[in-house]
């Protein structure tokens, strides 16, 4: 099928680029200068595995191809996916959905012919149905401009592969027309035997904000029985495996450590709240609050513990591994290692930060803060060396070599995945979090 793809950031670039390699014909749509000239010579503006090799070569074929043209847009396609952000407003907890609105609003007075215009977005509950009214009312096409909600489950550093084989395809719907039409569109897809729950449009954008408060509850739910362990002896990695055990409960998503970051759990909790609160069941989400509190907590709780380790933060040398919010990533939006790294440094220690692929993204954000070329470089001289992002270069480190190259050989793993024995035999005093 001939589809457009509104917004190329990390969702829409992939979901383009995965599109194109399932067979259809991709017009991506961008606004920004600097990403579209990037992503039209075949290059993606960040770090996400695989991206970079398929949409170059999709670029190279001619199946996928960007314009920063809307009239383009509407000629081409027969549904138009709308991926763009709905970042947290910076005066409140809620979502901003302009993007979205101006997508809709500069798209619709060029659809002439019957269409459907699926949204991608994690946006607060109601928006489709806003949205359906203006397309309904722009479009020359009328009642024929369909509307669909079709949220996106990807992962960062496992984008391609979620977007090419979903565990599931969520279509909200108010006509059997775009149902259809989402249908063929995923043909192989569904025929792969991925599970299809259509539904209504409120429904459709609930199931991405209550997964990912879900998977923000369990680790929370984690990191305040962290908190627990400490105050008690016990072990919380012994903890998890043991409760994960349980099929009801899974080891997944318990991993104790510094808490959750990124483009997507933080933000989307917060909307979540919010939304909650105009609609008048903010008691129901009272948890929410919490979730996003003890998130914090382990951030602050870091940066005490890291100051019990060196004694006095002023002056002291801190290394730090990782800036990502996560592995397999460059992404540093609401990180919770460069928020600690950042607050440290408030404090007069002095920090240098090696992250295998977020140096550069992060030195954009925290210009003030010292950057290494090397994990071993981070550490030199350093009074305490803190394991922030789990990136697996980090476990290939050898301690006793990295003693040698430290002033005190201290280690805060703040992601609970260091083989704590090896680091202790080597002669490190090591601080996990929740740990025995
Ligand atoms: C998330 C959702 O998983 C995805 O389905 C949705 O589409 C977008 O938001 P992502 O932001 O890529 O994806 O990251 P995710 O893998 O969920 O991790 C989020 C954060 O939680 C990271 O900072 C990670 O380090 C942290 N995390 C994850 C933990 O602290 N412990 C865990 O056990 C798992």
């Amino acid at each position: 099928m001939r589809i457009t793809v509104i917004g190329c950031g990390y969702l829409g670039a992939t979901h383009a680029a995965a599109m194109a390699e399932l067979g259809h014909e991709v017009l991506g749509m961008e606004t920004d200068p600097a990403k579209l000239a990037s992503l039209t010579a075949g290059e993606v503006p960040m770090f996400e595995p695989g991206l970079a090799d398929l949409l170059g070569r999709h670029v190279a074929g001619g199946r996928l191809r960007f314009t920063d043209s809307y009239e383009e847009v509407a000629a081409f396609g027969e549904l138009h996916f709308v991926c763009v952000g709905t970042p947290q407003r910076p005066e409140s907890l809620a979502a901003d959905v302009t993007q979205v609105e101006t997508a809709i609003t500069r798209l619709a007075p060029h659809l002439t012919r019957p269409t459907v215009v699926i949204g991608k977005s994690t946006v607060p509950v109601g928006t489709a149905e806003r949205m359906a009214g203006l397309l309904t009312e722009l479009s020359p096409a009328g009642a024929d401009a369909l509307l669909a909600w079709n949220p996106e489950f990807l992962r960062e550093g496992y984008a391609v592969e979620d977007s090419m084989s979903p565990d599931r395809i969520v279509i909200g719907v108010a006509d059997d027309r775009a149902e259809k039409a989402l249908r063929d569109f995923y043909a192989t897809v569904i025929d792969a035997g991925t599970p299809v729950v259509v539904t209504d449009y409120a429904t459709a954008e609930l199931v991405k904000v209550a997964a990912n408060s879900f998977l923000a509850t369990k680790i929370s739910f984690i990191n305040a029985m962290a908190e627990v362990c400490e105050a008690t002896g016990a072990d919380v990695v012994d903890l998890a495996d043991a409760i994960g055990y349980d099929a009801r409960i899974g080891r997944r998503f318990l991993q104790a450590g510094i808490g959750f970051g990124g483009g997507c759990l933080p933000k989307d909790i917060r909307a979540f709240v919010h939304r909650a609160g105009e609609l008048g069941v903010e008691d129901a989400m009272t948890f929410l609050r919490q979730v996003d509190d003890i998130n914090q907590r382990q951030r602050e709780r870091v940066v005490g513990i890291v100051a019990g380790m060196v004694g006095e933060l002023a002056g002291a040398r801190i290394g730090v591994w990782g800036a990502a919010f996560k592995p397999d990533s460059d992404d540093v939006r609401d990180s919770p290692a460069l928020w600690i790294a950042g607050q440290l440094h408030l404090r007069g220690a002095r920090v240098r930060i090696y992250d295998p692929r977020a140096n550069g993204t992060a030195a954009v954000a925290f210009p003030t803060l010292s950057y290494a070329d090397s994990a071993v470089e981070a550490c030199r001289d350093a009074d305490v060396v803190l394991h922030l992002t789990e990136w697996p270069e980090f476990r290939e480190v050898s301690p006793s070599d990295l003693a040698d190259v430290v002033a005190r050989p201290q280690l805060l793993d703040g992601r609970n995945v260091l083989d704590h024995d090896a680091w202790r035999s080597a002669g490190w005093t090591v601080r996990g979090l929740g740990r025995r």
